[in-house]
């Protein structure tokens, strides 16, 4: 179970940028947040991770525990994670010694052959080929790459809870059934999903389980599939007006 309760989000400059979302989550699944630029998506899943420079009002619980305010490497123990937009590069530390350590910490496997052949098994998920366990973390790779790579680095955790912030961006069209098949993994390893999209046609190969519309800092729709179709066919400005900027529904 994992819930956001009310949840506020200010950023440096004081500014309110994510103005009460409540959202709750009780199994497994694929929970998509769709809005247009600006909505205060990477606000909230930021601000949900205690990235700095988000300060965050109401209440985050996961499994009945107010993690509200633990800092981020606390609350990546606990399970959760966050795949950025943009992932850092990482000089002098290879693919390989990342994955396998994560695959250690978070699997509770402690033989390197074992962790080494799931990192290698992971990367074909989202068809890297081997030899980028020999890359260093990152560097100089293509921007579809590094989103591919990142959603590994996600799976590798174990995640109860992953916040993906728009894996799908940069990535191409052959690409985006992996992307697909990496998000499926982690529900089917039992985590929330909680994925930041812009692209409907990740959702030729993904149904999700709930669509969520969020417009100026707000959940102003909540739905199914059909939601990202008329997302498609209207856009979003249809939504606002219809709801007066509104309440959550
Ligand atoms: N550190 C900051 N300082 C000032 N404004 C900020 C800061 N971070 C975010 N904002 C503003 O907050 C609003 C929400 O930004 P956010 O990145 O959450 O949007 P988004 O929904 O993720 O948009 P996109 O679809 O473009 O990624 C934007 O207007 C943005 O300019
Ligand atoms: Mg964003």
């Amino acid at each position: 179970m994992f819930e956001v309760s009310q949840v506020k989000v200010y950023v440096s400059d004081g500014k309110e940028v994510v103005k009460g979302v409540s959202l709750s989550f009780s199994k497994p699944g694929i929970y998509v947040i769709m809005g247009p630029n600006g909505a205060g998506k990477s606000s909230l899943v930021n601000a949900i991770m205690g990235h700095q420079g988000y300060v965050v009002e109401g209440r985050i619980v996961l499994n009945g525990e107010d993690i509200t305010k633990l800092p981020t490497h606390e609350k990546a123990r606990k399970g959760i994670t966050l795949a950025v937009q943009m992932p850092i590069e990482i000089e002098g530390v290879r693919v390989a010694e990342i994955l396998t350590r994560i695959i250690k910490r978070f699997r509770g496997i402690t033989k390197s052959e074992e962790a080494s052949r799931l990192a290698r098994e992971l990367l074909s998920i989202v068809g890297l080929p081997e030899d980028f366990l020999y890359r260093y973390f990152m560097v100089g790779m293509s921007g579809g790459e590094r989103k591919r790579l990142e959603l590994v680095r996600v799976i590798a955790q174990k995640p109860k809870v992953a916040l993906l912030d728009e894996p799908d961006s940069g990535v191409d069209v052959e690409s985006m059934p992996l992307i697909a098949r990496a998000i499926k993994k982690l529900r089917d390893e039992g985590a929330i999903v909680i994925l930041i999209s812009h692209q409907p046609r990740l959702f030729e190969y993904l149904e999700p389980d709930e669509v969520y519309v969020m417009y100026d800092g707000r959940i102003v729709l909540k739905g199914g599939l059909e939601v990202i179709k008329l997302i498609e066919e209207k856009g979003y400005t249809w939504i606002a007006q219809k709801s007066g900027g509104g309440k959550q529904p």
